[in-house]
């Protein structure tokens, strides 16, 4: 065995280590940093389906990766596709996406990408999807839908404990009120309650305005004095919770967090040991 070969054996192993290390930091500061917006809280599928081998799957696949290439640049995008006459009549497809409007768009696009990857499984083959994520929002139909008025609730969502106590009510109500004056995005914070509130990027002044009127008002009969709630109607939502409320709460939000933590560290730890296994088999391979 040649002398200088051997020597360079452990510094191969420290290499490995390092490197597996590396892999493993990189998986779980990904995951820290994006974790939250990628949380599911809603999808409604269509009832039709389509053909695998129909001319829709081009054009749904163009509208998908059109919305996510799309994401890094803006926050909200729609698309027609495969309406004009030159189509066949059973191709046209109509999209939206959107993020909340405090990400970046860097984040948006992450966002995006997972609501894709998401949309495909919890809808496989539907002619229409609709998936709202944390932090983005995905619809597609066959039919045309962009920029007529919807009004239908689509997801709500009452916390588990209501409360009585008068500072919490005022601070609800003060955060509520001031969500009906929104225009695109707003968060709002009162006393002890915050929230935010956000309609679909196509909405004109008055019809975001009238649209979280009727969220709020679906807030209020639904969820009476719950200390959270969450109201998602087609075309806006409106979301509050008591300070701390998911902090102190078994919510699914830390559920969440520890599933896709222990995804990482699994994930992290088969690649790194993957790459100390082939660097250390190409050792014994120089050696020999
Ligand atoms: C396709 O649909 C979009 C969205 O409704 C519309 O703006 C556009 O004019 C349509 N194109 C054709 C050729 O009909």
């Amino acid at each position: 065995m040649p002398r200088s070969l051997q020597q360079h054996k452990p510094q191969f192993t420290t290499l490995a280590l390092r490197l597996s290390s590396f892999f493993l930091l990189l998986v779980l500061s990904n995951q820290s940093h994006h974790v939250k917006a990628d949380i599911f809280i809603y999808s409604d599928c269509s009832e039709g389906k389509y053909q695998p081998n129909s001319p829709y799957v081009t054009y749904l696949n163009t509208l998908l990766s059109s919305a996510v290439n799309s994401a890094s640049q803006s926050l909200y995008n729609s698309f027609a596709l495969g309406n004009d006459s030159s189509a066949p009549a059973e191709a046209s497809i109509y999209g939206l996406y959107q993020c909340r409007g405090d990400l970046e768009t860097r984040d948006c696009a992450t966002c995006m990408a997972s609501a894709v990857n998401q949309i495909n499984l919890v809808c496989p083959y539907t002619y229409g999807a609709i998936l709202q994520l944390d932090g983005c929002f995905l619809r597609y139909e066959h039919i045309d839908f962009l920029g007529k008025p919807d009004t239908s609730l689509r997801y709500k969502k009452c916390g588990k404990r209501a409360s009585s106590d008068a500072e919490f009510l005022r601070g609800r109500d003060a955060v509520l009120a001031n969500m009906q004056g929104s225009i695109s995005f707003r968060v709002s914070t009162s006393g002890l309650v915050e929230g935010y509130a956000q309609c679909i990027g196509d909405l004109s002044e008055a019809d975001c305005s009238s649209c979280l009127a009727d969220a709020v008002v679906q807030l209020k009969s639904l969820c009476g004095s719950s200390e959270a709630a969450d109201a998602f109607l087609a075309q806006c939502y409106a979301r509050y919770w008591a300070s701390g409320y998911y902090d102190s709460s078994d919510s699914s939000h830390g559920n969440d967090d520890e599933v896709g933590k222990t995804v990482a560290i699994i994930v992290g730890s088969v690649a790194g040991f993957a790459v100390l296994i082939v660097l250390i088999s190409f050792c014994r391979t120089a050696v020999h």
